[in-house]
């Protein structure tokens, strides 16, 4: 599916909807250089539609360190008129990847929400999000915020325990209303952290489950040990040699730390988006409805001090998910009436 420009315009018109852009309010675009001209157009059309202020910072593409190949943020770094103009936005529309970055922050402190839009139109459109999509995304992250332990297993051999508290439960619904707030659109998924030292057991991802950022499905199974919140022992076969060798490849103890972990919500998901030939950087495998999301590496996106560059993201289907005693995704099923949607 591709969308013409005045397709395009209508679905970030309705995007802009979402996130309460109103006349006289200020939009600012982000964008880096040639990359994503089309969408940066679309948004400055859209949020001209709806009568508010609008204006496109381009930069050039950062020196600094990528994220996904994204350098974004390395191109905001330093460049204080630029970040300046940002703060004084009610919107900031993030087509550089901005996520993880302090200035990111500095923005958000001075009120300006943030949406991240990089996936492609068909995703963008297919994984278009809702205010229902939102409350059960909302109704998740109640249940984290309150949770003490959350422990995961699937067929495979995954028995985990993750010990909560230390770090606050976050989400993501794909847009963005609240003053200082960030999103990314599309997504659709809660998640947390345990403390360092509070994850223990193992993980085993099955075949078909998704490792990210390379969006490959494992071909036989990834056997991890944690012991004490890190990575002690990857088993396998050729998916968790290459796995090790490219975490071995930071030279970075703190690669092994634990990170996020949540379950997905997002019903138009499509598993099978990779094998389909779907581009962009799998927020369609992340949001998944039903997945657990579990991940390695940095956790300064909760507060906490790990800050590897060495990030894996890694759902995986048909797992069976308590957070103390409640039963929240059994063998790939979200249980729980307000976070389940009606017929699956
Ligand atoms: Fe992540």
């Amino acid at each position: 599916m591709s969308l013409n420009s005045a397709e395009l315009v209508s679905l970030f018109r309705r995007e802009l909807e979402l996130c309460q852009v109103k006349p006289g309010q200020t939009v600012a675009v982000l964008s880096e250089a040639e990359r994503r001209t089309e969408y940066a157009n679309a948004f400055m059309m859209a949020a001209r539609d709806l009568d508010a202020q609008v204006f496109n910072l381009s930069l050039l593409p950062g020196k600094g360190a990528e994220v996904l190949g994204f350098s974004g943020a390395a191109a905001l770094a330093g460049n204080r008129p630029a970040i300046e103009a940002l703060k004084s936005a009610d919107l900031v529309i993030d087509l550089v990847f901005l996520l993880f970055s302090k200035e990111q922050l500095e923005i958000q402190k001075a009120g300006a929400r943030i949406l991240l839009c990089v996936e492609p139109p068909e995703v963008l459109a297919r994984l278009f999000p809702t205010p229902d999509l939102r409350e059960r995304v909302e109704a998740a992250e109640r249940r984290l915020a309150n949770g003490h332990e959350l422990r995961f297993t699937n067929h495979a051999g995954t028995d985990v325990t993750y010990k909560l508290g230390k770090f606050p439960a976050m989400c993501e619904y794909g847009y963005t209303d609240t003053p200082g707030r960030w999103d990314h659109w599309p997504s659709g998924f809660a998640f947390t952290g345990a403390g360092e030292t509070q994850v223990n057991g193992r993980v085993v991802m099955d075949r078909g489950d998704i490792i990210y950022p390379f969006a490959s499905y494992v071909r036989d199974p990834i056997d991890f040990t944690i012991r004490d919140g890190r990575i002690v022992d990857i088993k396998g076969g050729l998916d968790a040699e290459l796995l090790r060798d490219y975490m071995a490849s930071y030279r970075d103890p703190q690669a092994y730390g634990i990170s996020h972990i949540g379950w997905g919500l997002n019903e138009r998901a499509n598993w099978t988006c990779h094998a389909q030939g779907v581009g962009g950087i799998g927020m369609e495998g992340r949001a998944f409805y039903g997945n657990v999301l579990f991940s390695t590496g940095p956790n300064t996106e909760l507060g906490g001090a790990n800050n590897t560059a060495c990030h894996l993201d890694l759902p995986m289907r048909n797992c069976t998910l308590y957070l103390d005693d409640e039963l929240i995704v059994k063998d790939g099923a979200i249980v729980p009436e307000d976070m389940r949607v009606p017929g699956r």
